[in-house]
């Protein structure tokens, strides 16, 4: 008896051994068709991981998320970026060769760095107190100078695809810098560059070479007596917690230059490489607008934290380092090439100069 209170009599239809092996082929072929399908759209995933060496909040850090953000909404989920920050999936040193290797697609490294893989000519951009702005430094980047140094790279298997920056550099340590003597003898962490590291030994310190991720507990063990770098990166290090005193200096600009692996890159679809073009380009304008401010902010935060006391040389002292530091640009004409050292010079003297914000 049914629910509504009528006779219902349920027949079974037997249904012949042919047609049910028909209905479970035809099931099959339909799971086949969707699981090719899947399969097809996850192969035309095309997976991009990125690698870092510093903390998400830090103009790189922010850049390279922008920049997947943008990637993925141009290629309409197509490309996927996988963002590795703070030396998570390669260091200083790693990096690079895990790069060459395809181990990893994308990396944007200070420019500081590419001297062990042969490539020395960056290391101009080390030279002390050679760009007066941040626009000086973005004219010869943005130029035929920063497009000839990329092509450096293409034989070791690397394309070049954008420079960014995190600001001007200073100095922090334990003790008061104020002038060259005060250098004397004291350990420095550098970057791989044999300019910064010539650099700080005219000063009369021992400069020394070390990965970025390796700097805070090298500070916090007293391996070395200080270091430089821009605030941004001294901040979300917490370097500021191991160092007394920071001198504003910006004796040095940090510049990074973002770069694929050059066959992964070649190889993409066409229409892929245009769209990460058109990316890479907003990701670059975007990590420009806030590597100033992010550099300010972090000064600010310093100083408010108490725990290091923040110095801005005086102009007087600012030309004594200057002064101290000119044989460094004579002492690298042959290795990296006097026309080259000139050509940016040159380049970077176009722009108007304008005073120095206020620290
Ligand atoms: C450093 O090693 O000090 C910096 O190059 C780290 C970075 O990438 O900003």
């Amino acid at each position: 008896m049914t629910a509504w209170g009528g006779r219902h009599t349920i027949r079974r239809v037997e249904e012949s051994p042919g047609k049910s092996a028909m209905r479970r082929r035809s099931v099959l072929a339909c799971l086949l068709a969707l699981s090719a399908l899947s399969s097809l759209a996850a192969a035309q995933t095309i997976t991009i991981k990125f690698s870092h060496v510093v903390a998400p909040d830090t103009p790189k850090g922010k850049a390279a998320a922008k920049f997947k953000e943008l990637a993925e909404a141009a290629t309409k989920g197509r490309v996927k970026v996988e963002i590795y920050p703070n030396s998570q999936l390669y260091k200083d040193g790693d990096e690079l060769e895990a790069l060459q290797r395809g181990a990893v697609h994308m990396l944007a490294p200070s420019v500081s760095k590419f001297g062990p893989m042969g490539v020395r000519d960056f290391e101009v951009f080390d030279l002390p107190f050679l760009f007066p702005t941040a626009d000086a430094a973005y004219r010869v980047l943005d130029g035929a100078i920063g497009r000839q140094l990329f092509a450096k790279l293409e034989p070791k298997g690397i394309r070049g695809l954008a420079y960014w920056d995190n600001g001007f550099k200073q100095i922090s340590a334990n003790k008061p810098l104020h002038r060259p003597a005060d250098f004397r003898a004291m350990k420095l962490r550098v970057q791989s560059s044999k300019v910064l590291s010539a650099t700080f030994r005219k000063l009369g310190a021992i400069p020394q070479v070390m990965a970025f991720s390796e700097v805070y507990p090298a500070l916090q063990q007293g391996v070395v007596d200080g270091q430089e770098n821009s605030v941004s990166n001294l901040y979300t290090q917490k370097m500021h917690e191991v160092q007394k005193h920071l001198t504003i200096s910006d004796h040095g600009f940090l510049v990074y230059a973002v770069i694929a692996n050059r066959k992964f890159w070649d190889g993409l679809p066409a229409d892929i490489r245009t769209a990460l073009d058109g990316a890479m380009r907003e990701a670059t304008q975007y990590e420009r607008a806030i590597a100033a401010k992010e550099n300010t902010d972090a000064l600010a935060a310093v100083k408010k934290a108490g725990t290091t006391q923040v110095y801005v040389l005086t102009p007087a002292e600012r030309d004594e380092w200057r002064k101290a530091l000119l044989p460094v640009r004579r002492d690298f004409e042959g290795t990296i090439g006097r026309e080259l050292i000139q050509a940016v010079e040159t380049e970077a003297a176009r722009v108007p100069a304008v005073a120095p914000a206020k620290k």
